[in-house]
């Protein structure tokens, strides 16, 4: 069994004491870690999802202070708030991955960058490159089977506001996904709220953010009550997939 945790939306700032949308970013991701560390390790390997800074590229040398020191390899993907050069010049020696496939017994773990430079407003797109990699990734693993990554939504979350926001070639991605039964589940970040559903043999998973989350459903972007979350990801031999949001419940700043 392979396992690994996915932290997502760190939203960290460059001066640590500044909160987002009223949380403090940078204690509630070390909280995460804590209760991660307690519960849930030893781990094969951690993905961070996207959003890992809010705007601000000083803020990867926090994330590179606490990720280095678990002693885990960590593989990374931009999202809309992240600087992609920046992150990738930043964060690419051991035990970090920017992006790429990672083999992990039998199953490969593919990261996918939908960060583009044309985004009006925290939209995310593979583009043709990024397709075809995929596509190139999943040819040369039809033995194995396979957990992509990818920071924006490629389903409607019933939100309209957050579903203007999600993967602008998500129609492209899924007929991709659908042509290799391998795939086993597609997980994400960006909605700040948790899903788990099968769509077309597949399972689909949306992970809540490191600090605050969004209602589900809602039109617009409504703050939910819930504490800060991360997913545990058990992948067996088989193909099984047994995972689970943990929420920080009884999280105070
Ligand atoms: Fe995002």
């Amino acid at each position: 069994m392979i396992r690994l945790l996915q932290f997502t939306d760190t939203h960290l700032t460059a001066d640590p004491a500044a909160s987002v949308r009223g949380v403090r970013t940078l204690p509630s991701l070390e909280a995460c870690l804590a209760h991660a560390r307690r519960r849930h390790f030893p781990a094969d390997a951690i993905a961070v999802t996207g959003d890992l800074v809010q705007d601000e590229p000083a803020a990867y040398g926090a994330l590179e202070l606490l990720f280095d020191r678990l002693g885990v390899p960590v593989l990374l993907i931009p999202g809309n708030h992240d600087d992609p050069e920046e992150l990738s010049r930043r964060l690419s020696h051991q035990p970090f991955q920017f992006g790429g496939t990672r083999v992990m017994g039998a199953w490969a773990i593919v990261m996918l960058v939908t960060w583009f430079a044309e985004a009006q407003d925290g939209e995310g797109r593979l583009g043709a490159e990024e397709l075809r990699r995929l596509e190139a990734a999943l040819e040369a693993q039809r033995d194995r089977h396979v957990l992509v990554f990818l920071h924006h939504q490629p389903i409607p979350m019933e939100a309209a506001g957050l579903d203007a926001l999600g993967l602008q070639d998500a129609r492209e991605f899924r007929a991709v996904i659908a042509r290799h039964p391998q795939v086993r589940a597609v997980v994400w970040g960006h909605a700040h709220q948790a899903l788990d559903v099968f769509r077309g043999g597949t399972r689909w998973l949306c992970t809540p953010s490191t600090c605050m989350q969004f209602r589900p459903r809602d039109p617009g972007f409504a703050i939910d009550d819930r504490p800060p979350g991360y997913r545990v990801l058990d992948l067996h031999d088989d193909g099984g997939i047994a995972t689970e949001v943990v929420w920080l419940e009884g999280y105070r700043q």
